[in-house]
């Protein structure tokens, strides 16, 4: 299959190109497009052939469920039940945005979209491309990250050719995405929400809304028997080819034990890779400095296999707001970590 990529304009996208593209899905086909977390792939949510295709595509397995995407709240009543009054409350203050709401299914959503589960996890992104081709679609699109299975999300149009070019007939080039990890996916579909992965949306901006929230254990690297609730997180995604090791603690111990490894690797003649802040050791990491890192953090994994780097030596950072979600993707990423 010959892939095309598409630039769009994301402020004031060209209608006729995502027109073309919504046909593509209404036919039952797949488009990747680019939304403020990473790009999707996506297709028509209601068919099953053509979810299936996502699937086959990526490499993914069964079990691990898709997001939904709307660009109308009325959507919302099709694809789920018994929906919460707090759902509202949540998608008054964060839709569009990088938040995923989990609910009882409806009828009309097959059971390959939620990978065999009775909840269905919606979300509506805040791009205008995203949404454009959503609402020209007439359907909600299932769309998980356009990375092969198990490779980093793509947070650029190139990170998806190197994963998917010649399996997906046209890429949607919206620029970069502007948040660079996926979206908060919380679970609504029990008596207490429960946050199921850490994204965009801070587990703070959460408990403002809400109160209380608990936290699937499985994020704080915790075995589970209720993993059946996430089931994405079971997988060891976000990972570059490169072997990460995770150094956490008081930024000086931090530099020093970098320095020291990074020579200990040199001499072994490996490639070794630093991934860090560069803030100065008495300087307290700032939100506009998470930003900066979640921005760039999947970029830099997939720059560092293209240098063909051995081993990242990467600075651990503050689990506080968006560094929850930052950390969640090293933890999950590392093939060993130290604590100094
Ligand atoms: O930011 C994002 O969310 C991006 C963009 C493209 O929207 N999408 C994304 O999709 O990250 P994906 O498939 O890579 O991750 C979806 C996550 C998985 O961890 C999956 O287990 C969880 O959402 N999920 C989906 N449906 C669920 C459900 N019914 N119950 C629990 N978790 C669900
Ligand atoms: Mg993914």
């Amino acid at each position: 299959m010959q892939t095309r990529i598409i630039k769009v304009n994301s402020k004031n996208p060209n209608l006729s190109q995502i027109k073309q593209a919504a046909k593509t899905i209404r036919s039952g086909g797949l488009i990747v497009f680019p939304t403020e977390t990473v790009y999707g792939i996506g297709a028509n949510a209601l068919d099953s052939k053509a979810v299936k295709k996502i699937f086959d595509t990526k490499g993914r397995p069964a079990d691990n469920p898709l997001i939904v995407h709307i660009s109308d709240v009325a959507d919302l009543g099709i694809l789920a039940d018994n929906i919460p009054k707090i759902a509202f409350d949540l998608i008054g203050k964060f839709w569009p945005g990088p938040l995923t709401i989990v609910l009882k299914k409806s009828r009309i959503v097959p059971k390959i979209t939620t990978g065999g589960l009775d909840t269905v996890a919606i979300r509506m992104p805040k791009n205008k491309i995203a949404l454009e081709l959503i609402s020209h679609c007439g359907t909600p699109i299932a769309a998980p990250s356009a990375n092969v299975a198990g490779r980093p999300s793509p947070t650029r149009a190139q990170h998806v050719i190197d994963d998917l070019s010649g399996k997906v007939g046209i890429i949607l080039d919206g620029g970069p995405a502007r948040i660079g990890i996926e979206s908060t996916v919380i679970d609504l579909s029990t008596k207490t929400p429960m946050l199921l992965r850490p994204g965009g949306i801070t587990l703070e901006q959460l408990q403002k809304v809400l109160g209380k929230i608990a936290i699937h254990p499985i994020i704080h690297g915790r075995k589970t028997k209720t993993i059946h609730r996430s089931p994405g997180m079971k997988y060891r995604h976000y990972s570059p080819m490169a072997k990460i090791i995770l150094i956490e603690g008081p930024k000086l111990k931090v530099s020093k034990k970098i320095s020291q490894l990074l020579q200990l690797y040199k001499r072994q003649g490996l490639r070794v890779g630093i991934l860090g802040t560069n803030i100065k050791s008495d300087m307290t990491i700032t939100q506009k400095n998470q930003e900066q890192i979640a921005a760039n953090l999947f970029r830099s994994f997939r720059e560092f296999d293209a240098k063909k780097i051995d081993i990242i030596l990467a600075q651990g950072t503050s689990r506080k707001g968006l560094g929850m979600g930052i950390m969640n993707r090293l933890d999950k990423a590392a093939y060993r970590k130290i604590n100094v």
